[in-house]
């Protein structure tokens, strides 16, 4: 177990340190919506040190979070963490690159929310790799999407590897808005959420 103190020092931290955690706000948002759908289970993509999802599970009633993470070190703190703070029964943590990850080691299955927080130029990769696992009346939920207000500002941006990117997340939002099979909510909150949900079927 883990308290709401300790996950505010780890989350201090790693700020200090880089490492890009998801904001506050933004988890504060999740853990709403994900009680309010009565989640239980979550396949997150970008652990990095395992934070979010240990935010997750102690805050979303009861919620099991399966995890991937490609960087060594990364997964080495989140498996450290996850150890530390006894949450292996909550918390499955795999080190792969997502892209290429073999689905078939997935402990849980099917999940009642995706959560996408990893390379922002491979979002519709991911996402299109891992709806399947994602039940019927599941949701996703996308971070980042307005990556610093520069989305709706391509023209003022100066670094062309910064403007390549911005340009990948807006082309994933047009497609993930327009799409047949999908319903996209955006919420200004932290840095841009999006929720995705299947449409209906008529
Ligand atoms: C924004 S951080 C994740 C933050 C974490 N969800 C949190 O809020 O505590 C993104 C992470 O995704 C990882 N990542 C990037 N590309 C990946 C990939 N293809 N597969 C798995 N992880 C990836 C990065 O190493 C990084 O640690």
């Amino acid at each position: 177990m883990i308290d709401q103190k300790t996950l505010d020092k780890i989350e201090l931290e790693a700020l200090k340190r880089n490492i890009p955690v998801m904001q506050k706000e933004g988890l504060d948002f999740m853990i709403s919506l994900l009680n309010e759908e009565k989640a239980a289970t979550l396949l997150e993509i970008g652990s990095a040190i395992g934070y979010s999802a240990m935010r997750l599970v102690t805050n979303v009633d009861q919620m099991k979070v399966e995890t991937i993470e490609l960087d060594d070190e990364r997964y080495q703190e989140a498996k450290e963490n996850i150890e530390k703070y006894k949450l292996q029964n909550q918390i499955y943590l795999h080190h792969d690159n997502a892209l290429t990850f073999d689905e078939s080691q997935l402990v849980l299955k099917s999940f009642d929310a995706l959560f996408i927080d990893a390379a922002k130029a491979q979002y519709q990769r991911f996402f299109e790799k891992y709806i399947p696992y994602i039940k019927e009346d599941g949701i996703v939920i996308v971070d980042n999407l307005d990556f610093h207000g520069m989305v709706d500002h391509i023209e003022e941006i100066r670094s062309r590897n910064t403007r390549q990117l911005v340009k990948k997340i807006k082309r994933f939002r047009d497609w993930i808005f327009d799409h047949e099979l999908y319903d996209a909510h955006y919420y200004p909150v932290g840095d841009g959420i999006v929720v995705v949900k299947r449409k209906e079927k008529e």
